[in-house]
């Protein structure tokens, strides 16, 4: 009995103070395509300144020609690049994700991979003896913490020692259709398990190249469909700089609130013209973040009800089935009648590097109304790009596939440039523009004013949750014996009860 409110206090700090998803979030693209008009969803969701920066090369070593087209994949089922690791090189696709900070490999079979680094094959692997979980939104892996040696054929020349997790055991991270056998966080320190003393891949390959603290990544599935099974569309990611043939513009900077995931300020959205004028400190809930390894668009509840409403009233589309909203239907319309035209734009506003100012980057409903698999021939079939979440605001693979974006470590900022290949059909995908003056929003979105009275309200109340269940099983537990006792009926079950209490 006593390890019980020892266990509940652990359960409600537990809860409210120690856990956070790493939130990746990945559509296989799989569908069930049985039904004609209603298909249903098959897999689950578990769950500035302005002006143009280059970066200089001071070394003269890399080239980012070399580099262009180093990614392949798409927003269902991931970007990915190949990487050589161990001695002799054992070839792997590896998922870029800016939301988390370790790197991963399979180093044992699964049924959904065709292969894996096997340890035993490298002579230069050390293992360091300590295991490693991570769990993300959707999904989770265990291993044991490494070192060895990695380069990347499309990528800075030269071979980086880094950490390594071997993935021994997972659930739900491999997924089925996916070409992928590890995963590469590129956020910061932070967010590494078991912690920050494990260096991330970036931090390793700066440091050990010698190469400038910035990265950039465009990836190219703008407006394709997300279960396309033709070969993956791809794209790039930059190490050491940003590659100017693959943006048109200039380059817009946000600063980088806080360095753990890539967390920005969101000072404003729109649907079409409309703004939805809630307080900014919403949009920041707990946190908004840039991130790779999340397919779509999430939104804080208040936020995306708020955008669902405003599209279902300039859409011109009534009675749009809820299922289409919360991402369990998709919405068909006969072959060549695109529906885009039917919805509005969405646009975000940043805080510009000059804090008094933001700008603002759009996407057109070609972005957020994807379309997946031709269905069967008559049909053109779409779903909803944008969710909710329950853990702030995360500009995933739906809006950055829109963007050529500038992961500037150095500088702490994030830049946004039209991306070269969000053009289909010669329309412009997406659009960006500024500056706008800020003055009609806090100061400060991100305050923590909203999020820490929060998480104490929910610890609190957590907390007479357990007390309450401690007081109920307290008196299940003592009153039955006393009433089994008083009337001398003493069954097997409740004697085995009594000697539980014991
Ligand atoms: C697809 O749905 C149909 C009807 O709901 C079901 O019979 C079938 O087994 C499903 N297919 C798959 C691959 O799950
Ligand atoms: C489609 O779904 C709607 C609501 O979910 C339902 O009323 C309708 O009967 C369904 N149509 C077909 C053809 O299954
Ligand atoms: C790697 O080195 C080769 C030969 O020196 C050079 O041609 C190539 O451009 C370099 N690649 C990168 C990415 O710097
Ligand atoms: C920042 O923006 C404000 C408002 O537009 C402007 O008055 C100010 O000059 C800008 N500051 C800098 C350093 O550009
Ligand atoms: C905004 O508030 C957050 C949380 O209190 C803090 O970390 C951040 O530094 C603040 N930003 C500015 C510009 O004051």
């Amino acid at each position: 009995m006593r390890e019980l409110p020892f266990l509940c206090f652990l359960l409600c700090f537990g809860l409210s103070k120690c856990y956070f998803a790493i939130p990746l979030k990945i559509y296989p693209g799989k569908y069930n395509l049985s039904s004609a008009v209603n298909l249903t969803r098959q897999v689950a969701l578990t769950s500035d300144g302005n002006g143009l920066s280059l970066a200089s090369d001071p070394t003269g070593t890399v080239n980012f020609l070399d580099m262009v087209n180093n990614l392949q994949g798409d927003s269902g089922r991931g970007y990915y690049i190949e990487m050589s690791i161990g001695t002799p090189g054992q070839k792997l696709n590896i998922l870029v994700d800016t939301g988390s900070s370790n790197f991963a490999v399979a180093a044992a079979p699964h049924p959904f991979i065709t292969h894996y680094f096997n340890t035993e094959l490298s002579s230069t692997y050390q293992s360091d003896g300590r295991t490693v979980a991570v769990r993300y939104t959707q999904g989770n892996w265990e291993g044991e913490l490494g070192i060895d040696r990695v380069s990347i054929p499309k990528g800075p020349n030269g071979t980086i020692i880094i950490n390594i997790a071997a993935i021994l055991s997972s659930d739900s991270f491999f997924l089925p259709g996916v070409n992928w056998q590890g995963i590469l966080g590129l956020a910061y320190p932070m967010l590494a398990r078991p912690d920050k003393s494990v260096e991330p891949f970036f931090n390793s390959l700066v440091q050990q190249l010698g190469i400038p603290d910035i990265f950039s990544l465009q990836m190219c599935g703008a407006g394709l469909s997300a279960s396309s099974t033709v070969d993956p569309v791809g794209g790039s990611l930059i190490m050491g700089g940003a590659e100017p043939t693959l943006y048109r513009g200039s380059v817009w900077y946000t600063p980088i609130v806080e360095e753990w995931y890539y967390q920005v300020e969101v000072l404003k959205l729109e649907v079409g013209d409309q703004n939805l004028d809630l307080d900014c400190r919403e949009y920041n809930m707990d946190k908004a973040i840039v991130d790779s390894g999340t397919t779509l668009l999430r939104l804080p509840v208040n936020v995306f009800n708020a955008v669902v409403e405003a599209i279902t009233r300039s859409s011109l589309i009534q009675d749009f089935s809820s299922g289409f909203w919360d991402g369990t239907k998709v919405a068909c319309w006969m072959k060549g009648e695109t529906p885009w035209r039917f919805f509005p734009k969405l646009s975000i506003y940043l805080r510009a590097t000059n804090t008094s100012q933001s700008f603002r980057i759009t996407i057109l409903p070609q972005m957020y109304i994807q379309p997946i698999t031709d269905v069967d021939g008559t049909l053109d079939c779409f779903r909803f790009g944008v969710s909710s979440s329950a853990n702030g605001l995360v500009i995933g693979a739906t809006v950055m596939e829109g963007f050529y974006v500038v992961f500037d470590r150095a500088q702490r900022r994030l830049g946004f440039a039209l991306s070269s290949c969000a053009v289909s059909g010669g329309v412009a995908l997406s659009e960006i523009a500024g500056p706008f003056s800020a003055a009609d929003v806090a100061a400060n979105c991100s305050g923590g004013m909203l999020k820490e009275p929060l998480l104490w309200v929910i610890s609190y109340a957590l907390m007479a949750v357990c007390a309450l269940v401690l007081i109920i099983l307290l008196l299940l537990l003592v009153l039955p014996c006393r009433r089994r006792d008083r009337s001398g009926e003493i069954t097997d079950e409740s004697s085995l009860v009594r000697h539980r209490i014991k």
